[in-house]
This record gives C-alpha cells, sequence and structure tokens, in this order.
C-alpha cells in the first residue's frame, strides 16, 4: 500500500450505468461501480483506517453475509494487530419498515473497553445498523465507528451515519460485491443494478 493519507476523500456519487457483462445482461440494469472503481476506492478507505487506528488494536464487527468482499479487501490493506468478528441480523416479517430485527448470529469477542468498527455493507433505512450500533454500545466498547461500503441516503428513516463511506449511491438496488437479492448475485466482482422486474414490488425484502 503506498503512503498513507488521512483523512479519506470524500464519496463520489455513481449514477451513470456501464453495461453490463454478457453472463449477467438478463437480470442487470447495468454496472454501477466497476471493478477497478471498487477496489481504488477500498485501499483509500483502508488507508484511512490504518491511520486513524495507528496506536489501537481494533475489533472488527463485520455484518455477515454482504460484507465478505468487501471485508476481506479492506484487511488484506491494513498492518494493525486486528480482530475479527461477525455479527449476523436479518428483518423478520413481510416487508423492510414492519420486519423486526432478530440477531441469528453473535459476538465470540468481548469488546468491553475495545475499539470497534463496525464493517457494513450498505445503509439503507439505517434500522439494521442502528439497531447494531445499540446492541454493542450495551458491551461497553470504548469506541464505536462504523465503515459502511454504500450510502443510500435517499432512504434514510433512521438517522445514521458512518465515519467511514465508501460511495454514496442513488435508489437503486444493487447487487454483487457481496451484496444479494435472494442470496443471489454475491459473487459478482462489480456492483450493478438489478432490473426492477426480478424483484417485483418490494425489493428490500431481506
Ligand atoms: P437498512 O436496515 O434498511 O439500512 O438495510 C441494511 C441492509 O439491507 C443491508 O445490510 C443489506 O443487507 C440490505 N440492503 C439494503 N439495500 C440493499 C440493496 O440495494 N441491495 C442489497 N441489499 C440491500
Ligand atoms: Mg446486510
Amino acid at each position: 500500500m503506498k503512503k498513507i493519507t488521512a483523512p479519506t476523500p470524500p464519496p463520489q456519487t455513481f449514477r451513470r450505468l456501464l453495461p453490463p457483462p454478457p453472463r449477467w445482461r438478463k437480470d442487470l440494469a447495468g454496472v454501477l461501480i466497476p471493478e477497478d472503481r471498487l477496489a481504488r476506492r477500498v485501499r483509500q478507505l483502508a488507508a484511512s483506517i490504518q491511520h486513524d487506528y495507528r496506536q489501537h488494536e481494533p475489533v472488527l464487527v463485520a455484518l455477515l453475509s454482504g460484507t465478505v468482499m468487501f471485508l476481506a479487501d479492506v484487511i488484506r490493506h491494513l498492518e494493525l494487530p486486528l480482530r475479527l468478528d461477525f455479527l449476523s441480523v436479518s428483518s423478520y416479517g413481510a416487508s423492510t419498515t414492519s420486519g423486526e430485527l432478530v440477531f441469528s448470529k453473535e459476538l465470540r469477542l468481548d469488546i468491553q473497553g475495545k475499539d470497534v468498527l463496525v464493517v457494513e455493507d450498505i445503509l439503507d433505512t439505517g434500522r439494521t445498523l442502528t439497531a447494531v450500533l445499540e446492541k454493542l454500545r450495551a458491551q461497553r466498547p470504548r469506541q464505536l465507528r462504523v465503515c459502511v461500503l454504500l450510502d443510500k441516503p435517499a432512504r434514510r428513516q433512521v438517522p445514521v451515519t458512518a465515519h467511514y463511506t465508501g460511495f454514496r449511491i442513488p435508489d437503486y438496488f444493487v447487487v454483487g460485491y457481496g451484496l444479494d437479492f435472494a442470496e443471489r448475485y454475491r459473487n459478482l466482482p462489480f456492483i450493478g443494478v438489478l432490473k426492477p422486474e426480478l424483484y417485483g414490488a418490494d425489493p428490500q425484502k431481506k
């Protein structure tokens, strides 16, 4: 990794869609963030985290399963004595807004007095992250910060912001680079926009 700088350049908003690879043309309206842009931005975020946590031994708490690629790419650039743990949370019920959040995987590490950095794939309504932060705060970490790859501010219902944000995106339902629709598309190496006709009326059902 080259020179360590902080703070990170502000997140860019991507709007223009690029043509998807032939294999995914029937599923995707387009590619929103290509691989090289993801890689470049991940390196910037990592540089910023490396700088901010240089005197610390952070515990990274990643939310399953959407963070897999993002997490793997960020941490390989960090030269910190970090530890890693995972939480899994899903909403239970028919729609995003009414669904109750249920934790299906708890932390293994004790985070009391630790510097915790939550890693999440996408900040949408803000409900998931709010519940996660509340849960973690109850375990009395010394510091609690958030790193998200994507932010969809247009859909926010609960005011919550991240300390590190990769990209701001318009109100598209996106897949790839770990993000899914009905558990599919996590393996795409880019962020793509799903064709609306594939998800019908309720894309955010999760
Ligand atoms: P929130 O609680 O509404 O902020 O939703 C956050 C969660 O919803 C994320 O962790 C994702 O699992 C899911 N999500 C929200 N928007 C999208 C999207 O565009 N694509 C895939 N998953 C999404
Ligand atoms: Mg998620």
